[in-house]
């Protein structure tokens, strides 16, 4: 076990804001940082990371705790192995007391895979630089290539000699069990029960996790010959599980985040070529065609992948269909791709570093146009080919969740493929409907059903973006503490609608706000809070809320529930009176506050609406425009139908 000062010693220098860092992109929001949860998929970020407690919690699938837990639930660790990777991480060094064998053997399983494989690692990187046969025919074919010799090193390249058994050999030598050799693929055995090397006569590429271990292996051969397999690859393992690895990352982690970007290439050699180029923001997805994890993994570090491709107009076309998932992740795609013939790396090595930097730079598309323009070209004059193509581009713009962004392509792809916004509006806009219908599952928020008496919730639906952005202003402000109060206040009280029908006046507020995006973040805060507990089938009480362990939770609740009477000396008395006037129309309480603030929000809406519609000139968008305007006037109306005002104009 590991002692208690050592525990101690951890947990006083580890870093939420570091460990964390090492996984998911964070961004400063306020006093927290905040960026998209590791543990869910997500695009607009719901993961928050607080420095001064030093926990992180999502409001989105409400994981939550400090850095042992981040450790444990983000690698699957152990409670002992999270520490320990913590100590690694911060040279502490950990003293352990004595524990039983089982406690050891299962907590050694994983550890000794990547032992073991650091071993290969070492042990083929040796015989490259030191061996006969690894000079001769590894390090001279890398040197052949172009690569040069710190590039080599820092990959950990390596050779594995041309011999039946020569690194089980000597990892048995070196009393490595010959289980963990076949479970990590390194040796299999065969018929006759006797073990032999997977990778022999190939230069090596360990790959590393993105912490830097050593979880696996690429083998080139140095053969011409079309009957042996250019890679062999190991097989997956308890460390190596293909579909999140980026052959790369480690290396370009840092980079990725500097430069806010993340270029993605195809192969081993590609890798080492652009970091040649001294551009280290580079990862592979190797070979196999990219995952939705990879492209989770890279959404961790940046929101922007630009693709190097090579110039093989075949090759391009048949990725073009990938790359949506990458749109659909909401990250933004960047392509440049290189003349017929070359990839990055024959690129690199044609016309040097410099210039290879320079291309990029002055090449990169973004990849709707780039896409636009390859399936024009082929397309020529035939309208049959280009009704297709409007299709099919308006179908990557479908996938980008940022509404925004896909109205600046639909204009750009207006003008490109000459055809009418509208035209590509109402495209967009139909596969849009029909995917949501796809989507939306019996889960969640939407499993609640709309309530007879319930204010109008169709003008910001969840699922869509808003369909224009709320102001900053803080007009609303107490209509937002208002709804808060009542939230913290009767939440866990039940209103009768009828004899047959009550709710939780918590669950009933909640289902009305879907809609309504609140301008004080701690209010989001609390009602994601709220919608947590919820979700998992509880309700919090004034007491959670007061006796919060966030400060401003507390805070801010013991404020709105406290009204001015209580400071007074005859408090209890009216208060007392307030409360039971209060909760003897609590219906009427709840949905005034709900449709005040419903009518507070709609009013900025509208503003910012008329204003638009000045200076609007572009016909197209001034009917976009009068459509939402329509819209809110039905909104409008049935707020004023509630609360008894009629609106003129
Ligand atoms: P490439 O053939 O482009 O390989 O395949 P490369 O890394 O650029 O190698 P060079 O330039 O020929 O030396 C791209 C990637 O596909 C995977 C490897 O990960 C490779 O880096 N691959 C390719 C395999 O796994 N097996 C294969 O037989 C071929
Ligand atoms: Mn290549």
């Amino acid at each position: 076990m590991i002692n208690r000062e050592t525990i101690d010693k951890i947990m006083d220098t580890a870093r939420i804001e570091e460990v964390v860092g090492d996984f998911v992109h964070l961004k400063k929001r306020g006093t927290s940082l905040i960026g998209n949860c590791p543990f869910h998929g997500e695009k607009t970020p719901s993961f928050h990371v607080s420095v001064t407690k030093g926990i992180y919690k999502c409001f989105g699938c409400g994981k939550g705790g400090d850095s042992v837990r981040f450790i444990m639930e983000h690698e699957k660790y152990s409670y002992p192995e999270a520490l320990k990777f913590l100590a690694n991480k911060y040279n502490i060094e950990v003293e352990e007391t004595v524990e039983s064998v089982q406690d050891v053997e299962a907590q050694n399983a994983r550890e000794s895979l990547y032992i073991v494989s650091q071993f290969a690692a070492n042990y083929f990187e040796d015989q490259m630089w030191n061996s006969q046969e690894g000079k001769t025919i590894g390090l001279s074919y890398f040197k052949e290539r172009g690569f040069r010799e710190d590039i080599l090193k820092k990959f950990n390249l390596g050779y594995s000699p041309d011999v039946w058994d020569a690194l089980t050999q000597d990892a048995v030598k070196n009393k490595h069990a010959e289980e963990f050799l076949e479970k990590t693929g390194l040796a299999i055995r065969n018929d006759k029960g006797k073990l032999y090397d997977r990778f022999r006569g190939r230069v090596m590429f360990p790959i590393h996790n993105f912490t830097g271990r050593v979880i696996g292996f690429g083998g080139r051969t140095l053969k011409t010959d079309k009957n042996v397999p250019k890679y062999v690859n190991s097989p997956e393992s308890e460390i190596y599980h293909k579909s999140n690895v980026l052959y790369g990352l480690f290396h370009a982690k840092k980079a990725i985040r500097d430069q806010d970007n993340c270029y993605l290439v195809e192969g081993y050699a590609d890798v080492l070529s652009v970091h040649q180029a001294n551009i280290e923001n580079v990862v592979a997805s190797s070979g196999t065609s990219l995952t939705i994890e990879q492209i989770r993994l890279i959404g961790r570090f940046t929101q922007n992948v630009t693709i190097l491709y090579d110039g093989d107009a075949a090759g391009i076309k048949a990725s073009l269909r990938g790359l949506d998932m990458i749109l659909e992740e909401g990250l933004n795609v960047k392509v440049v791709s290189f003349p017929a013939g070359d990839d990055p790396d024959s690129y690199m090595h044609k016309v040097g570093a410099g210039a290879f930097k320079t291309y990029i730079e002055d090449n990169r598309k973004d990849f709707i146009l780039y896409k636009a323009n390859i399936l024009l070209a082929e397309a020529g004059n035939d309208p049959i080919k280009r009704a297709g193509i409007i299709r099919d581009i308006v179908e990557s713009i479908a996938k980008i969740p940022d509404n925004i962004k896909a109205s600046v392509f639909i204009r750009e792809c207006s003008s490109l493929l000459q055809i009418e916004e509208r035209v590509l509006l109402s495209e967009l806009n139909t596969m849009r409907a029909a995917k949501l219908k796809k989507a939306s599952a019996p889960q969640g928020r939407q499993q609640y059903q709309q309530h007879p008496d319930m204010p109008p919730a169709d003008f910001l639906a969840d699922d869509y973006e808003p369909i224009v952005e709320i102001p900053t202003s803080d007009e609303d402000k107490e209509q937002e503490m208002e709804i808060l109060r009542l939230l913290i206040a009767y939440g866990h009280e039940l209103v009768y609608w009828d004899e047959t029908d009550n709710m939780y006046i918590g669950s009933f507020i909640m289902q009305n706000l879907t809609d309504v995006v609140f301008k004080s973040g701690l209010l989001d805060r609390i009602i994601k809070h709220y919608w947590d507990s919820i979700e998992k089938g509880s309700l919090p009480t004034i007491n959670t809320f007061i006796h919060n362990e966030d400060k401003d939770v507390a805070n801010v609740s013991i404020n709105v529930t406290t009204s001015p009477y209580e400071l007074s000396p005859n408090w209890e008395n009216r208060h007392n009176i307030y409360v039971r006037h209060e909760s003897g129309h609590l219906k009427k309480t709840i949905l005034d506050g709900i449709y005040y603030l419903k009518k507070k929000k709609i009013g900025e809406i509208k503003k910012k609406v008329v204003n638009e519609l000045k200076t609007e000139t572009d016909p197209v968008n001034i009917d976009i425009i009068l459509n939402k305007c329509i819209l809110i006037k039905r909104v409008e109306m049935s707020i004023a139908s509630y609360l008894g005002n009629v609106i003129l104009e």
